[in-house]
């Protein structure tokens, strides 16, 4: 007698195909982290990879997650991750295929049909957290304004309160809103995702973006500073809160506030991640324009830069600029 079992769907209801509940839990565990920066949503989807290595949507989240550090030295870890995604086709939903197809290319430097891909996906699950993330991710990476309000724009009439991870995807569309100079709707939407959850880094991040465009900047450093115990301890994205913080010091020309802030949560210590050196190097640059000497910091970020700069020349004209 065969036995028609139910399909399992993920905390938002998004079908998953056949897996160990164990793997669903920690695709959720992942996608917390991947949503809030609190923990490495890649470590844990290794753990579970190697648990369960038929998990295709491990692998592909795991996969998709590296893709986001904009970096050439993921590349073998990536395609690792897609081969093996691919290699269990057949027993992948079309959703799951979709995915699979969206981080190709993305591994392969098409970012722009990446985010169409996870497009497609989204058309038929709109609740598929992973997708819009990646996909606001990328836009945000590309400069592409109008997508970082549309794309989760498109999709957020089919999220209420009443689903796991709500208020990050207000958090996506507020940055979105401010992107594209709606600045009122953009404090709104970021306001309302804090109520819901206030150690929401990237609502912060999109308020302190509002505030600096309007000039707000007494009332930004305010905003960063109160709230610092949310956003900041033990997150991945608070390096850039702080970098926000130091521009509001900068407009205030308290130089040596910034260059405090560079010293002590920018780039406390050498670091090997191209984000956290993008916003260094911003940062000196600022400086430097203001006229202030900020000795041999210069030095310490070029040599960090040209640890990379065998692999990651030339795979992203971002980091290739500020290096
Ligand atoms: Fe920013």
């Amino acid at each position: 007698m065969i036995h028609n079992l139910p399909t399992p769907t993920d905390a938002r209801g998004v079908a998953v195909s056949e897996c160990k509940p164990s793997s669903l839990e920690d695709y959720e565990r992942a996608l917390y982290q991947f949503q809030s920066y609190f923990g490495d949503p890649t470590e844990t989807l290794a753990a579970t990879v190697e648990n369960d290595p038929e998990f295709v949507m491990g692998h592909v989240f795991n996969a998709s997650a590296m893709l986001m550090m904009t970096e050439r030295q993921y590349i073998p870890a990536i395609q690792q991750s897609i081969v093996c995604a691919e290699s269990l086709s057949h027993k992948s939903n079309d959703r799951e295929k979709g995915l699979i197809a969206a981080a190709r290319e993305g591994l392969e430097g098409r970012w722009d049909r990446a985010c169409a891909a996870w497009d497609r996906v989204l058309e038929r699950y709109p609740r598929d957290a992973m997708a819009i993330q990646c996909a606001h991710l990328m836009d945000f990476f590309c400069g592409d304004a109008v997508n970082l309000r549309d794309r989760v724009g498109r999709v957020i009439r089919h999220w209420h309160e009443g689903v796991p991870g709500y208020s990050y995807i207000l958090g996506m569309q507020a940055f979105g809103f401010e992107e594209c100079n709606q600045y009122d709707k953009a404090e709104e939407t970021a306001n309302k995702a804090l109520e819901i959850e206030r150690r929401d880094g990237w609502s912060v991040h999109a308020l302190a973006h509002v505030m600096e465009m309007q000039s707000r900047y007494e009332e930004g450093k305010d905003l960063l500073q109160s709230r610092a115990q949310d956003w900041a301890p033990n997150n991945g994205f608070a390096f850039h809160n702080w970098w926000h913080l130091a521009l509001f010091h900068i407009e205030h020309e308290d130089f040596l506030g910034a260059l405090g802030l560079y010293d002590e949560k920018v780039i406390p210590e050498d670091s090997d991640v191209a984000l956290q050196m993008l916003d260094a190097t911003a940062l000196l640059w600022r400086l430097h324009l203001q006229g202030v000497d900020v000795g041999k910091r210069w030095n310490r970020i070029a040599d960090m830069w040209a640890r990379k700069a065998t692999v990651e020349n030339g795979y992203y004209a971002f980091n290739d600029l500020h290096a």
